[in-house]
C-alpha cells in the first residue's frame, strides 16, 4: 500500500530557499548539504534544485553519497567528510569529489591517490570527526609540505559548531582562528574556511571570505524554536499525504490497534491510513499528532503500526464529523501556509527535532517532484 503515499517535493521551494539563503549571508560561498538522501527529500533532485538556486558547493557525508550525485549528473563541487578506515580515495579522484580529511592517514591516502585538493577537517569541540588540537601541528606540517611539493592543495578548512550557546560557539571559533594562524605560519592559506551550518549562519555574521553550509534551512525548515520558516522567508518543500483506504464505525469503549492504547469515548468513525513505522513514521507519534483530513485536523488514535495508522474522524453526521470517502487524501505534514500540520508540529509532539522527522522518511516512499 505504501505506493499510494504521496511524498511530494516542491522543487521551486528548494530553488527559492537556495536563493533567499544565499542573499541572507555575507559569506562568499554557500554550500547546500544533501546528505541522508537530501534530509529525506531526495539527494539528487534536491542537489539539482539547489544548483539552479545558485549554491556553489554540495556537502555529503561519504563518498558513496557523492558518487551517486556525480552519476546523476551533478557538476557542482562536492565535499564529503566521513570516511571508512582504509579508504583509498581513488573514487574521489575518478569522480572529482573533494574529501574533508580528519587525520594524517586520510591526508596521506589522498596524496597517494592523486586527489588534487582537500579540506582539512578540525574538531574544535564536538568530539566527532576532525583532528583534535594536539594533532594539528603534525597534520598542518604535512599538509604544508604536500602543498609545497605540488602534490595537493589545501583548498578548505572546516569545523562544525555545537549550537550550544554563543559562548560555546565562541570557544570553537577561537580555536578555529588559532588553526588558521598556525596554517598561515606554514604558508598555507585555505581560500575556503567554513564552520557555520544553518543556525550559526543565520545567527552570526560570517566573514565575507567564508563559506557557510546550509542543510535544514535549504529544505524550508527553521533551525530555531522561536523563528518559523515564514519568519526566515523560506518555504517547506515536502508534503506527505496518504489516501484513506478504509472507514469504520466503532462504538464508545471500543479501541483500535495494538495494546488498545486509546478507547473511543463516544460512538465514532475511524479512517485507516496505509502508512506506518516501516515508512519512517515514528511509533511514538501514536495518540500525539493530527493530520489534515476533510478540511479538519483529526487526531491519530491508537498505536501507529508497521504499515497502518488510524485517525478519529468523529461520528457520522455529528457536529465534529468529517465527510470522508475512500481515496480522500490525509496530509500528515506540509506547509503551514496551506493549513497543513508542519514537520515542526510533529517534532514537538513526538519529542524530537525536525531533522529526524524528515531524514527518517523511508526510501520505500516514492518521491514525486513538482
Ligand atoms: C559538517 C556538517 N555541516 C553542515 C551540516 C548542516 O547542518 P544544518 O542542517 O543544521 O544546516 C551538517 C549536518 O549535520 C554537518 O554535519
Amino acid at each position: 500500500m505504501t505506493q499510494e503515499a504521496r511524498l511530494t517535493i516542491d522543487t521551486s521551494a528548494l530553488r527559492h530557499n537556495a536563493a533567499i539563503l544565499r542573499d541572507s549571508v555575507d559569506a562568499e560561498r554557500v554550500m547546500a548539504v544533501v546528505k541522508a538522501n537530501g534530509y529525506g527529500h531526495g539527494a539528487l533532485e534536491s542537489a539539482l534544485a539547489f544548483e539552479a538556486g545558485g549554491v556553489d558547493w554540495l556537502g555529503v557525508v561519504d563518498l558513496d553519497e557523492a558518487v551517486a550525485l556525480r552519476r546523476g549528473g551533478v557538476s557542482l563541487p562536492i565535499l564529503s567528510w566521513l570516511h571508512a578506515p582504509g579508504e583509498t580515495f581513488e573514487r574521489a579522484v575518478q569522480f572529482e569529489i573533494t574529501p574533508g580529511v580528519s587525520d594524517l592517514a586520510q591526508l596521506e591516502a589522498c596524496a597517494a591517490a592523486g586527489v588534487p585538493a582537500v579540506h582539512l577537517c578540525l574538531d574544535t569541540g564536538l568530539s566527532r570527526n576532525g583532528a583534535i588540537e594536539e594533532e594539528w601541528e603534525a597534520l598542518f606540517d604535512r599538509a604544508a609540505a604536500l602543498e609545497r611539493e605540488g602534490v595537493l592543495r589545501v583548498e578548505g578548512l572546516m569545523t562544525h559548531l555545537s549550537n550550544t550557546s554563543p559562548q560555546d560557539d565562541g570557544h570553537q571559533t577561537a580555536s578555529f582562528v588559532r588553526a588558521v594562524g598556525m596554517l598561515d605560519e606554514r604558508g598555507v592559506h585555505p581560500p575556503l574556511q567554513h564552520s557555520a551550518a544553518s543556525a550559526a549562519a543565520l545567527t552570526y555574521s560570517s566573514p565575507r571570505t567564508a563559506m557557510v553550509r546550509f542543510g535544514l534551512a535549504m529544505y524550508g525548515l527553521s533551525p530555531f524554536a522561536d523563528r518559523s520558516a515564514a519568519d526566515l522567508g523560506i518555504r517547506p518543500a515536502l508534503t506527505l499525504a496518504v489516501p484513506v483506504i478504509g472507514v469504520k464505525a466503532i462504538a464508545a469503549g471500543e479501541s483500535t490497534s495494538y495494546g488498545y492504547t486509546w478507547r473511543a469515548e463516544r460512538d465514532t468513525r475511524l479512517a485507516l491510513l496505509p502508512i506506518g513505522y516501516a515508512d519512517g513514521i515514528e511509533r511514538i507519534a501514536s495518540n500525539r499528532v493530527r493530520v489534515l483530513l476533510g478540511g479538519r485536523l483529526c487526531p491519530v488514535v491508537g498505536r501507529v503500526a508497521m504499515n497502518a495508522m488510524t485517525v478519529d474522524i468523529g461520528p457520522d453526521g455529528g457536529a465534529d464529523s468529517v465527510a470522508v470517502s475512500l481515496g480522500d487524501e490525509a496530509v500528515l505534514f506540509g506547509d503551514a501556509a496551506a493549513g497543513h500540520p508542519t514537520v515542526a508540529d510533529w517534532a514537538d509532539a513526538t519529542g524530537t527535532i525536525t531533522y529526524e522527522v524528515v531524514a527518517r522518511l523511508s526510501h520505500r516512499l516514492p518521491r514525486r517532484y513538482a
